[in-house]
């Protein structure tokens, strides 16, 4: 089954149940000040989930792009995008977890056809402190559907990660954990804002029996583990409470916040751990072994990057952004220059948005229209940035070689990284292969100015 027909199924499944479709919101949100993107299917609805009524009702889905860029190095991996869509279906105020636990299992088995035996779950343990139970409710709702399919059901708390990696979970379908199981816009209860609404979730999970734990993880793989031997396909976030002074409130309605990787669910239907094998992605991939003549299993990172930031960067410019120096442009040229710098690594030095551009339209032709209606746009706004930066990336190259009598620093790479957009992996490689000294500390000192940096260029909200 492919990701056009999750999200189609998704849609259909939730219409049949009551639930009006929603158009997707742009990247960039309205009239919130607070963040730079949508990062969330419930972004746009927060109004509706602070308890205004929505004009189309109280069941509602939708199928969200979402951008996330605070874990924008991470892109490389067989999982993390900065760019995804986030399937949702909202209750606001209508049904509860009796109703939403067993709609997603049925999404997620029946329709979508995953593995009963390979889905393990999260709950919330609870939050003395602020008088929040552990969420016992959630957990006997899953411990009924597991029996049902002839699966055992077992319990674990973990509290923590840390936690869970010292003790492992034994195999337990039912995993408890604290902070890691609420959910706000802002990740950690202690951060939310007064008036930010939030509350514990179920997160689901789905095994890949073929990844091997990594110990590099910790000692015992659970289901929160970063190893890739569980992937996390969605979750139902039970948004009940409002943040005070003091600590939390109820909100006048119980909503139901549900958000499943569009990406993640596809990638589980097709048994691959790797989100880019999946039809929103791969087309891109396969252009650029066309383009480059290298194959996706040597250059598995830079392939994944490129095809990460392009589609990242057009949906921006459908959005209306431009490349700039602040804010969202400025992100979004960070999008563009970097993708810019993994074709060099592929000897991709000419420019080949042109050529990658009509692959993503053709991808979201029938879903996302508008890509395709603004092609050209979105052609000129990138092709202009991506022929001035391969300029400065060639004044890049030059300039580290200016240090080949005085060997390099970890500052002196950290300008390369800042002003001529060169990641530090591709100026140390290149040090190498022209035998340049690069200083015995330099990892620290670059380190050290990357971690200044990171803090000057800060989300107000940093979204999780
Ligand atoms: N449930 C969503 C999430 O996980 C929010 O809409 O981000």
């Amino acid at each position: 089954m492919t990701a056009d027909e999750i999200r189609r199924i998704f849609l259909e499944f939730m219409a049949e149940r009551g639930h009006i479709v929603i158009p997707r919101a742009p990247l960039i949100p309205k009239d919130d000040p607070t963040t730079l993107f949508t990062g969330s299917g419930m972004q746009p609805l927060l109004p509706y989930l602070l308890g205004a009524d929505h004009p189309a009702g109280a069941r509602l889905a939708d199928s969200q792009t979402c951008l996330r860029v605070q874990d924008i190095e991470e892109v490389g991996d067989n999982r993390h995008t900065t760019f995804f869509e986030m399937l949702g279906n909202w209750s606001l105020g209508d049904y509860f977890k009796q109703e939403q636990i067993p709609q997603v299992w049925t999404f997620l088995t029946e329709k979508v056809g995953l593995d009963p035996a390979r889905i393990y779950v999260s709950c919330f343990s609870g939050d003395p402190e602020n008088g929040i139970p552990k969420d016992d409710e959630s957990a006997a709702i899953w411990t009924g559907l597991f029996e049902k399919a002839g699966i055992s059901s077992a319990q674990v708390d973990l509290g923590t990660e840390e936690h869970a990696a010292a003790v492992g979970t034994d195999g337990a379908r039912i995993a408890f954990y604290g902070k890691k199981n609420w959910w706000c816009r802002g990740g950690k209860a202690e951060d939310m804002p007064v008036g930010e609404p939030g509350g514990p979730d179920t997160e689901i999970f789905y095994l890949f029996p073929t990844v091997e734990h990594d110990p590099a993880y910790g000692r015992h793989c659970h289901q929160n583990c970063d190893c890739g031997r569980f992937i996390e396909l969605g979750n139902s976030v039970f948004m009940e409470y409002r943040r005070t002074e003091s600590g939390f409130e109820p909100l006048p309605r119980r909503n139901v916040d549900y958000g499943g990787g569009l990406a993640r669910i596809a990638a589980a239907a097709m048994d691959t751990p790797d989100v880019f094998r999946i039809g929103l992605l791969w087309p891109i991939i396969e252009r650029l072994q066309e383009l480059s003549g290298k194959t996706y299993e040597d250059e598995t990172r830079a392939m994944r990057v490129i095809a990460d930031h392009l589609r990242g960067a057009t949906f921006l410019a459908v959005d209306g952004v431009q490349p700039g120096n602040k804010a969202q442009g400025y992100v979004m040229r960070r999008l563009i220059r970097r993708a810019v710098r993994f074709a060099f690594e592929l000897g991709l030095e000419e420019n080949f948005f042109p050529q990658i551009i009509p692959t993503i339209a053709g991808i979201y032709e029938a879903h996302f229209p508008e890509v395709a209606e603004h092609a050209e746009y979105v052609e000129r706004i990138l092709v202009k940035e991506e022929q001035a930066f391969r300029r400065t990336l060639r004044k890049g190259l030059k300039q580290l070689n200016a240090y080949r009598a005085t060997g390099v620093t970890g500052q002196e790479l950290f300008v390369l990284y800042d002003t001529y957009g060169f990641p530090v992996e591709l100026s140390t490689e290149e040090a190498e292969r022209k035998g340049i000294a690069v200083s015995a500390g330099w990892q620290a000192e670059f380190d050290e100015q990357m971690a200044a940096q990171r803090a000057r260029s800060q989300h107000p909200v940093p979204h999780t």
